[in-house]
C-alpha cells in the first residue's frame, strides 16, 4: 500500500498555480514527513488504481462484479467506527466564542499538543493532496478545500463525497482562498513494517480552529472524523463562514417536491444524525399521493445564503451520500437500495458467501456472513450472542448521481429557493407527530430546544435524550446562543425585507405506544405530514392552534391507502401538560447551560408557552 505510485513527485503538477497552496503542502510534508506525495487529479484512473492498491494491502475487499458492480467493503478496525465528539475540539481565541456545548482548548496549546503528534505522522505512507469543492465548482455558494490526509479510503471517498479533482484548482486560481484540512491516521510505519488493514491511533484529535480556518484530524480513519469536508469543513467552520458572512450552515437534507398540478416546493430539514434524513430526502409519496413527486437535492447538508430575489437559497455541499446502511431496505428506502446497486464503497457492512453485503434490516437473513469484525455469522450465533453481522453505524458511499430520484437542480450553482423549514428529534414520548411555528422566533425556539434519543453515528451511549439544537449540537463551531441569535438576526433581515419567509415545523416520526413499539409508519408516509405543510404554506391547511404551535387534526390528513385510526393519531400527537411541564424544566436547563449570550427572545417564548400550558 505504500509503494511509490507511478508518477508521484514532491513538486506540484505545472496546472497547480496557487502560490499559497504549493508552499502549505511543503510545510506540511516537512512536519509529517511522508514517504511520497500524491496530488489527487480525481480521475476515474486514478479511483480504481487507489481502490486496486487498498485491495491488495487488504483494506479493501472487491464485491462480486455480477451482483454489486464496481463495489468494494472496507471494515474498520473495531475501537474507529463513529464520530468521536468528546475529541472533537473548536480552538477558538475565546473560550466563550466556542461556547458551553463545545470542547475547548486554547488555539497555541492545542498547537503544541497537536505538533509532536503530526510529526513524522506520515512516515512511511503516501500523503494524499485532495483538492475538492464543496458545493458546485465555481457557485457563489460554493468553497475549496484542500486536504492532505495519508489514507487511500480518504482520499476514494472524498472523490464520491465532494467534487473533487484537477478542475478545483481552475477555479482556485493563483489567488483563491481554500480551507487547510490535514488528517492523519496517526501510524506511522517503520522502514520495513508491515502496515494493518485499517491503520489508526488510539490517540483522537479533531481540532478546528475557526478564526484561522483551518482543520486538523489526528488518529481516526473513519466518517466524520476523516473525510474532512463534510462535518468539520462544510458544518464546523462553514458555520463560523456563514455568521460573519450573513448566511447558514446546516444539519439539513433538502428536498424537491412537486405536486400535482407540477408546482414545485423546496423544503430543508435538520434530524440529528441516523434519524432518517437520507430516508426522508428519497422518499417515494405513497398510495393516495398519485402525481406527487419528491426529488433529493441532498441528505445531510444545507449552505443556504439569502439572494437578491429575498429568498433563501440552498445547496449541497456535498456530492455524494455517506448514509447509515441498517435499516434501509426496499421498504424503508427503494430510491437508496436502487443507488446501492453498483459503484459502492460499504464500511463495516458484513460479507455474504456470494461476494455482496448484508446488513441488519436489509432482509432475508443470509445462512452465513463474515461479519464486520471478520468474524463468521449466522442467524443461530445472532440468536445465541446478539451478535451483529453489521455494525450499527456501518455506511455506504455513493455518488448523488447514483440516485434515481435525484432532483434536476441537485448541481445548480444558483441553489434552490427553500420555502419550509422542519426540525425533528427522536423522541419516543411528549413531542407531537409535526406543529407549525406561528412565526420565526417560535421556529427558532423549537428548534434551540429540540432533544432527540442519542444513536450509533456517535460514539457513546444509546438511545439517551439529550437536547440537540437545530440537530446540530456535535457541529455548530462556535457559541450556540450566538448561533440562534444569527437565525433570529437573519429571519428580522428577512422580515425587514418583505420576503415572504419560510415556514417552520418540528416532526416527531418516533413516538412510540404502550407496546414499546413505533405508532407512525413513517417513511413513504411522511409524504401525508409533507402535504399537509405544503397545504399551510398555499394557506389552505387547516389545523388546531395550541400551546406553542399549530398542529393538524385527524381530518386534516389524507388518510387515503393508509389504515391509520384516530385513536393512532392522538397517540402521536396528544399533548400531556405534565409532559410539557417537565419538558419545558429541560429547556430551562438548556438555557441555563447556554445563558452567556442567550437571545432574550428564547426565555420570552419561553415563558409564553408557560402561561398557555398554565391557562
Ligand atoms: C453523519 C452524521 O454521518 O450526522 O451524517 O453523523
Ligand atoms: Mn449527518
Amino acid at each position: 500500500m505504500n509503494a511509490p505510485l507511478k508518477g508521484l513527485a514532491m513538486q506540484a503538477p505545472s496546472y497547480v498555480k496557487n502560490a499559497k497552496l504549493i508552499a502549505w503542502v511543503a510545510d506540511m510534508a516537512a512536519l509529517c514527513k511522508p514517504a511520497n506525495i500524491h496530488w489527487c487529479d480525481g480521475s476515474t484512473e486514478e479511483y480504481d488504481r487507489l481502490c486496486q492498491l487498498m485491495v491488495d494491502a487488504g483494506t479493501f475487499k472487491k464485491l462480486n462484479p455480477a451482483k454489486r458492480p464496481n463495489s468494494f467493503l472496507a471494515t474498520s478496525d473495531p475501537s474507529d467506527v463513529a464520530r468521536v465528539e468528546d475529541r472533537t475540539f473548536i480552538c477558538s481565541a475565546n473560550k466563550e466564542d466556542a461556547g458551553p456545548t463545545n470542547n475547548w482548548m486554547a488555539p497555541a496549546e492545542m498547537r503544541a499538543t497537536l505538533q509532536p503528534l503530526f510529526d513524522g505522522c506520515m512516515a512511511g505512507r503516501t500523503m494524499y493532496v485532495v483538492p475538492f469543492s464543496m458545493g458546485p465548482l465555481g457557485s457563489p455558494i460554493a468553497h475549496i478545500g484542500i486536504e492532505l490526509s495519508d489514507s487511500p479510503y480518504v482520499a476514494v471517498n472524498m472523490k464520491i463525497m465532494t467534487r473533487m479533482g484537477k478542475a478545483v484548482y481552475d477555479v482556485l486560481g493563483v489567488n483563491g482562498e481554500f480551507v487547510p484540512c490535514v488528517h492523519t491516521v496517526g501510524a506511522p510505519l517503520e522502514a520495513g513494517q508491515k502496515d494493518v488493514a485499517w491503520p489508526c491511533n488510539k490517540t483522537k484529535y479533531i481540532v478546528h480552529y475557526p478564526e484561522t480556518r483551518e482543520i486538523w484530524s489526528y488518529g481516526s480513519g473513519y466518517g466524520g472524523n476523516a473525510l474532512l469536508g463534510k462535518k468539520c469543513f462544510a458544518l464546523r467552520i462553514a458555520s463560523n463562514m456563514g455568521r460573519d458572512e450573513g448566511w447558514l450552515a446546516e444539519h439539513m437534507l433538502i428536498l424537491g417536491v412537486t405536486n400535482p398540478q407540477g408546482k414545485k416546493y423546496h423544503v430543508a430539514a435538520a434530524f440529528p444524525s441516523a434519524c432518517g434524513k437520507t430516508n426522508f430526502a428519497m422518499l417515494i409519496p405513497p398510495a393516495g399521493f398519485d402525481g406527487w413527486k419528491v426529488t433529493t437535492i441532498g441528505d445531510d447538508i444545507a449552505w443556504i445564503k439569502p439572494g437578491a430575489d429575498g429568498k433563501l437559497h440552498a445547496i449541497n455541499p456535498e456530492a455524494g451520500y455517506f448514509g447509515v446502511a441498517p435499516g434501509t431496505n426496499m421498504q424503508t428506502n427503494p430510491n437508496c437500495m436502487a443507488s446501492l446497486d453498483r459503484d459502492v464503497i460499504f464500511t463495516n457492512v458484513a460479507l455474504t458467501d456470494d461476494g455482496d453485503v448484508w446488513w441488519e434490516g436489509m432482509g432475508d437473513a443470509p445462512a452465513h456472513a463474515i461479519d464486520w469484525q471478520g468474524k463468521d455469522w449466522t442467524p443461530a450465533i445472532a440468536r445465541e450472542t446478539g451478535a451483529k453481522a453489521a455494525h450499527p453505524n456501518a455506511r455506504f458511499t455513493v455518488a448523488a448521481t447514483n440516485n434515481p430520484a435525484l432532483d434536476d437542480a441537485w448541481d445548480d450553482p444558483k441553489g434552490v429557493a427553500i420555502d419550509a423549514f422542519i426540525f425533528g428529534g427522536r423522541r419516543s414520548t411528549t413531542v407531537p407527530l409535526v406543529t407549525e411555528a406561528r412565526n420565526w422566533v417560535e421556529g427558532v425556539y423549537m428548534a434551540a430546544t429540540m432533544g432527540s434519543e442519542t444513536t450509533a453515528a456517535a460514539a457513546g451511549q444509546q438511545g439517551v435524550v439529550r437536547r440537540d439544537p437545530f440537530a446540530m449540537l456535535p457541529f455548530a463551531g462556535y457559541n450556540m446562543s450566538d448561533y440562534f441569535q444569527h437565525w433570529l438576526d437573519l429571519g428580522k433581515k428577512l422580515e425587514a425585507a418583505g420576503a415572504k419567509v419560510p415556514k417552520i415545523y418540528t416532526t416527531n416520526w418516533f413516538r412510540k405506544g404502550a407496546d414499546g413499539k413505533f405508532v407512525w409508519p413513517g417513511y413513504g408516509e411522511n409524504m401525508r405530514v409533507l402535504k399537509w405543510m405544503i397545504d399551510r404554506i398555499e394557506g389552505q391547511g387547516n389545523g388546531n392552534d395550541h400551546v406553542f404551535g399549530v398542529s393538524p387534526r385527524y381530518e386534516d390528513l389524507n388518510w387515503t391507502g393508509l389504515d391509520f385510526s384516530a385513536e393512532q393519531f392522538n397517540t402521536v400527537t396528544s399533548i400531556d401538560k405534565a409532559a410539557w411541564q417537565a419538558e419545558l424544566k429541560l429547556h430551562t436547563e438548556l438555557f441555563e447551560q447556554l445563558a452567556h449570550h442567550l437571545p432574550k427572545e428564547l426565555p420570552a417564548t419561553k415563558a409564553a408557552i408557560e402561561q398557555r400550558l398554565r391557562a
